[in-house]
Parts: structure tokens; sequence; C-alpha cells
């Protein structure tokens, strides 16, 4: 599937965009108020390594957007922070996952059982030391060191040099996508190294390998959960789905915004393409009324908030950067189902229970990562909103794919 790049839209397509898309979604998807409960809640409920780091993407992106990886102006991130620009709910995630840290682990979470899953924290740990008041202390950036030396050299691998998903034998999670190769990126944009940006986009090409079904007769283009090791998961799990999409996009926005992105240009379309075809294919599984079921292509498994608001947050951004809008009725068709799956306090409701996989959360039970998919998509469909509004306008060239 192959994506098209730069597709320019004429001015009144631009109108007609704009148009419809506050008429089917509002200008305004979620109150503030409405966030901050979503905000309030995901903390309070946000346990594990990955959910905290979800939660520490998620809270920069919404309130500090200028300082996430999709601003042009990312690299480097400012190195002293005003009251307004300090993303503080992530900063206060940050400095207590390194107080919980043991001294003698490298992984910023100890004894995690997941080789991944501590580095979701990782981008968070970066831009506090990239920004931090001390400008003496060590505290931020030995710990990420520590993180990343793990990952490069203590991680098991498979031959090909994947590093593995689980800390005690090789096994490929969709859900590593998310939580390695964008802190991977971020060190090396932040760094200029820029052998670093290539291994995070080797580790979702070797998982993509390896986790895409190997059959074109019988598979689709959407990846399989879990492959190899002691046990798998092959369904395509439509929240795995959405972590690898995920993922990959935040690697593809560092590489963008990096001082080599105008080297790195067959990487960066490789990744527009694999992004490209777990949107494209993921929606045309979805439901009339905008969720996307649980497993991708079953529509007999129950439909799932969660992954539906990750795919189409990762729709929105997609759009943002390539300007190709094909997905994006898909994207705000799925966020009027997120809207009315929200209640007024603040809870996403409809989740599938994210320790069990194939079940949906128990009655009274809420999914940590699916609050956080609310602030993702919020955050995504504003970035999506300014380029509609305020995005370079070609004349007359070109048409909106796919219109809206
Ligand atoms: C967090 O959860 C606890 C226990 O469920 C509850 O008592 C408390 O009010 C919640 N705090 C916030 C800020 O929602
Ligand atoms: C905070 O810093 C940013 C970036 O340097 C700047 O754009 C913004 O105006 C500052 N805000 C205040 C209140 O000083
Ligand atoms: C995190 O810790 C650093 C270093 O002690 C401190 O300067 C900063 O204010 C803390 N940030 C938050 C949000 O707690
Ligand atoms: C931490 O920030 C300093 C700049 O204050 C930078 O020189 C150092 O490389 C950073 N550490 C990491 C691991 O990025
Ligand atoms: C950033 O991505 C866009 C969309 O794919 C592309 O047109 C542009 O050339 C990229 N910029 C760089 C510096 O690679």
């Amino acid at each position: 599937m192959v994506a098209v790049l730069n597709s320019v839209i004429n001015g009144a397509a631009k109108l007609n965009l704009l148009g419809s898309l506050l008429a089917s979604v509002g200008s305004e998807p979620f109150s503030s108020v409405t966030l901050a409960r979503v905000r309030d809640n995901m903390l309070n409920i946000s346990k594990a390594s990955w959910e905290l780091g979800t939660a520490a993407q998620a809270l920069t992106e919404l309130y500090t957007p200028s300082l996430s990886v999709f601003s042009p102006s990312a690299f480097p991130p400012p190195s002293t922070l005003n009251a307004s620009w300090t993303p503080t709910h992530t900063f206060n995630i940050v400095n207590t996952t390194l107080r919980n840290k043991p001294a003698s682990s490298k992984t910023l979470w100890a004894n995690q059982g997941s080789a991944a899953d501590p580095a979701s924290l990782g981008t968070a740990v970066l831009l506090a030391n990239w920004t931090r008041t001390d400008k003496r202390s060590p505290w931020y950036s030995s710990a990420a060191q520590g993180q990343l030396s793990y990952l490069l050299n203590d991680a098991p691998r498979s031959r090909a040099g994947a590093i593995s998903h689980r800390a005690n034998e090789v096994q490929f999670w969709s859900d590593f996508v998310y939580m390695v190769p964008p802190f991977i990126a971020y060190y090396g944009a932040l760094q200029s190294d820029k052998d670093l940006l290539l291994e995070a986009y080797n580790q979702c090409r070797l998982y993509r390998d390896a986790l895409q079904d190997p059959s074109p007769q019988l598979g689709i283009p959407t990846w399989r959960h879990i492959v190899q090791g002691s046990f798998q998961d092959n369904t395509h799990w439509a929240t795995g789905n959405g972590w690898a999409a995920a993922g990959m996009m935040r690697v593809l926005a560092t590489f963008n915004h990096s001082s080599f992105g105008s080297e790195l240009r067959k990487e960066q379309a490789n990744l527009v393409d694999w992004i490209d075809e777990i949107l494209v294919t993921s929606w045309k599984y979805q439901e009339p009324n905008g969720a996307l079921h649980n497993v991708i292509n079953d529509p007999t498994t129950f439909t799932d908030t969660s992954a539906t608001a990750l795919i189409a947050a990762t729709t929105y951004r997609l759009a943002a950067l390539t300007r190709d809008f094909k997905s994006v009725p898909s994207a705000n068709h799925a966020l009027s189902f997120i809207q009315r799956s929200l209640t007024s306090d603040g809870w996403l409701q409809g989740t599938v229970d994210p320790l069990k996989f194939h079940s949906p959360s128990a009655r009274g039970e809420h999914s940590p990562e699916g609050q956080a998919f609310v602030l993702l998509l919020d955050a995504g469909f504003r970035a999506f909103k300014d380029v509609v509004e305020g995005g370079p306008v070609v004349e007359g060239s070109g048409a909106v794919r796919g219109g809206l």
C-alpha cells in the first residue's frame, strides 16, 4: 500500500475539509474539564511501567505539544522551561519512577519481566534531563543511559537482531513497538547519533517481519499480537496494532524533525507505508457506529474503545504529517464513537481488559491505557485541525484524496 505523500489541497477543498471535520466532531471534541477528569482517572489507576510510560507521553502531547516529537521544533528541546511550558504531570511520573528505581537496576523499572516496557518511560526521562534546572545533576541522564545500555547490550535478541519483548526468552509482541523504538529514536535524535535512529528503524522493520502474517493469501497486513517463545497470541489484536502503528508514528516524527530528516528519507517513506497499511486495513473492518473489534478482522469479538481511540489518534497524526487525508473520515467516525463512550466523570467505557487481551474490562473496572489513548486522540485531533486550518495551501493543484 503506497501512501500518497504531499498530496496538496486547494483553498476550496480545504474549507470543505475543515467544515465537514468540525461538523462531524466539533471544534473541541473534549472540553478541558473532561480532559482533566480523564487525566486524573488515568493517573489514579496507572501502576505498571508501560501504563505510566504511555501516560507520560500522552500528557506531554496534550499539555506541552511543542515538546513532543510531533513538533517541528522538537530538537533540541529548550534547555530551560518556564512554568507554562513545564510538563509537570509528565515530570512527576519521571521523578517518582526514578525515586523508586533501585540504584542497581539498569532498567528504569526493576524486575519487570518485560525487556521492553520500562523503556516506555525513557522519552520522558530524556526530556527531563534536557530541560532540568540543576545542570550538574546526572540523575536523569545516567538513568536513561542505563536503560539504553540494557536494551542494546543485555536484553535477549533474535538471530536477526530484534530485541525481545520479554526478559527471559525471545518473544515478539506488537506492544514492543510503542515501548522501545520511540525511546531509542529520541535518544538518537538528541545525541545526533544516526546509528541509534537506524537501530530504532530496524527494530520496527524486524517486528513487522515477525508479526505480519507470512501468507499473503491467509493474512491481512495488520499484525499478530505475540509470536515465538513459550506461548502465542496469533490474533490480530486491535490494541497491538494500535501500539505498533502509534509507536512507528513516533519514530517517523522523530526522524522527520531530527537533524537527519533529509538524509533518512527512504526510512521515512517505509515507515509511512507500514503505518498506513495498519490504518487502512483496520478501518476496513470498522463498524457503522465507528468502533473497531477487539480482534480487528473478527467481527464476532466485542468492540473495543481503547484500540479504536489509539488507531484514530494515529490516523490524525499520520494525516497531519503527510497531508494524505484518505483515512480521516474513519477517524472522525471513531472519534464520535469515543465521545459517546466517555462518561461525564471522565471514564472511557467499553474497553478491553488490557491484561487479559480477549475479554472486556469487568464491570466497574477501567483501562489505564485506554484513558491515555483518549488524551492521545485529543492531541492528535488538535494537531490535525491545526494543519487543516493553518497548514500551507498550494493553490490549484491536487484535491483531497478520498474526500470527507
Ligand atoms: C483515586 O482513587 C481512590 C480509590 O478509588 C479514590 O478514593 C480517590 O478519590 C481517587 N482520586 C482521584 C483524584 O480521582
Ligand atoms: C515560555 O517559554 C516559551 C518558549 O521559550 C515561550 O514561547 C513562552 O512565551 C513563554 N511563556 C511565558 C509565560 O513566559
Ligand atoms: C523533579 O525533580 C527535580 C530534581 O529534584 C526537580 O527540580 C523538579 O522540580 C521535580 N519536578 C516535579 C514535577 O516534581
Ligand atoms: C542530558 O543533558 C545534557 C545537556 O544538559 C546532555 O549533554 C546529555 O547528553 C544528556 N544525556 C542524555 C542521555 O541524553
Ligand atoms: C517530513 O515528512 C513529510 C511527509 O512525509 C515529507 O514531505 C518531508 O520531506 C519530511 N521532511 C524531512 C526533512 O524529511
